[in-house]
């Protein structure tokens, strides 16, 4: 491609980060160096790109400083698009799924089940104070229909987020929805008809497979190898035997493995996504609590610019980083964004206000950064210490995952020790865990089993790892 392009492409993207407001006025833009590396083109379309929008008096020099935006941003409003009936969504399939979910409602377990960060390790205290003050300040707005994109204010702290890890979003591409859960089911419904064939990783989020079965979809998977995360190599082999029509994947920490995919693998699956036409969806959840403090690319970032029939849909949600109850997550729609509002306005005809209220007033007032460095400190002690206590009080054969990121630990039991089983006498001596056969489609990891490393470490922690390694003890043997 002309470097000419390149650069009024990259110079594009900028303006029009700076004019929706997600670059505003007075911020610093990253070095020359950085732009060029995050944008993966060379130094000289850096600098011609920055010369352009300088000259356009968007942004100034500053000597020995860097890049500033000059002029204020102007949001751009829109039209809502019309919208188009829904699916009839269909029962669960996995019986054994319901059974083991009511272990979700109970109080009276130790939540090792839960893939949730304690509230201890959450900003709690200032999600409740900005929920009140939402409520007083607005409450004709707070109690009444949000529009059904969400509120624009969340959406560009949103696009905002993402520009500072060097991903351009426009913040009318984002959609709120009712957590990455909905996200995802609105994604699939939207570019799949029963049917069609969809690939998902195995192992992978439960969730996941029931959004698929729930849509009449069929399933093929692809490993999630330990450590490594997705082979883009057996995925393209994939692409050429069957006619996938999308992928629901996990590269930032996937649940259950805590594996991260590398740049290489992300570079080369969005590659065979656009080449077979095949449209990716990208569950970004974890993305942000990598125990190495790096946050990880999303699939998004090998997309800019592509054209054609597949492309990168991103999922995430505020979920893991805030407060799972707020339901709080968005789409980044791309080119799909009119269709999938429709879908979202038939869906639920908005997400609630008021925790979208809360999570804008939070994100406003207080260092988000710095909330998540801490959560992302305390999960990696956590997975450390979790992994250390199992090391030492289970039996010899069991392996447990070295996660990178998230709040997952996964089990490999010695043989004959079952996950069900294992599940059951658990949950009857009050811990909750989740037994290995839910996270694949075809019941495989029948000797594995799910923790959440989500809670600090105390003495009840300790003494809860220590009685399942009893009772894998006594199983095994
Ligand atoms: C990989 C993955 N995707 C999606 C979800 C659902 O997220 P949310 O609560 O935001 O709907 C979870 C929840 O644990 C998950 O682990």
């Amino acid at each position: 491609m002309p470097s000419a392009l390149l650069y009024e492409r990259l110079a594009e993207r900028l303006r029009n980060q700076i004019q929706r407001g997600v670059l505003r006025a007075g911020e610093r833009l990253p070095s020359l160096r950085r732009l060029g590396s995050e944008q993966r083109v060379s130094l000289a379309t850096a600098v011609e790109a920055y010369m352009h929008l300088e000259r356009e008096g968007l942004i100034e020099a500053r000597p020995r400083s860097g890049y500033y935006v000059r002029s204020p941003a102007a949001p751009v409003p829109r039209g809502l698009a019309t919208v188009r009936s829904s699916r009839t969504p269909q029962p669960i399939r996995n019986p054994a799924l319901l059974g083991v979910l009511d272990v979700l409602g109970r109080k009276d377990v130790l939540p090792l089940h839960a893939a949730t960060p304690s509230l201890a390790l959450l900003p709690a205290a200032a999600l409740v104070a900005a929920t009140t003050r939402a409520l007083r300040r607005e409450p004709n707005a707070a109690l009444g229909y949000a529009v059904p994109q969400g509120l624009a204010e969340l959406r560009l702290h949103i696009a905002r987020r993402y520009a500072q890890s060097g991903v351009y979003v426009d913040p009318d591409e984002v959609i709120i929805t009712a957590g990455a859960m909905e996200a995802i089911s609105l994604s699939l419904r939207t570019v799949t008809s029963p049917g069609d064939v969809v690939l998902l990783e195995t192992p992978t989020y439960y969730g996941l497979l029931q959004a698929v079965a729930a849509l009449g979809l069929r399933v093929i998977e692809v490993p999630n190898r330990a450590g490594l995360g997705i082979d883009a190599a057996q995925v393209v082999a994939l692409f050429e035997r069957h006619a996938v029509r999308a992928a629901v994947l996990v590269p930032n920490f996937n649940n259950p493995s805590g594996s991260l995919t590398g740049d290489a693998d992300k570079r080369a699956l969005v590659a065979a996504c656009i080449a077979h036409d095949v449209v990716l969806i990208e569950d970004d959840l974890y993305g942000e609590l990598g125990y190495s403090g790096e946050r990880p690319a999303p699939l998004r970032r090998f997309a800019e610019g592509q054209a054609g029939r597949g492309g990168v849909i991103t999922c995430s949600s505020f979920s893991k980083m805030l407060a799972p109850g707020l339901r709080v997550g968005w789409i980044l729609g791309s080119r799909w964004t009119a269709e999938l509002l429709r879908a979202k306005c038939f869906s639920t005809v908005a997400t609630a206000t008021l925790p979208q209220l809360a999570i804008a007033d939070y994100l406003s007032r207080h260092d988000f950064d710095r909330a998540l460095r801490r959560l992302r400190r305390e999960l990696a002690t956590n997975a450390q210490r979790y992994r250390a206590a199992i090391v030492r009080h289970w039996p010899d054969g069991t392996r447990v995952s070295e996660p990178a990121g998230g709040m997952a630990l996964w089990l490999e039991l010695p043989q004959p020790a079952q996950g069900q089983a294992l599940f059951e006498a658990a949950l009857a001596a009050g811990i909750g865990t989740l037994p290995g056969h839910l996270f694949s489609n075809r019941g495989d990891y029948e000797h594995h089993l799910r923790l959440s490393c989500g809670l600090p470490w105390s003495v009840e922690i300790e003494q809860a790892l220590r009685r399942l390694g009893q009772l894998v003890h006594a199983q095994a043997a």
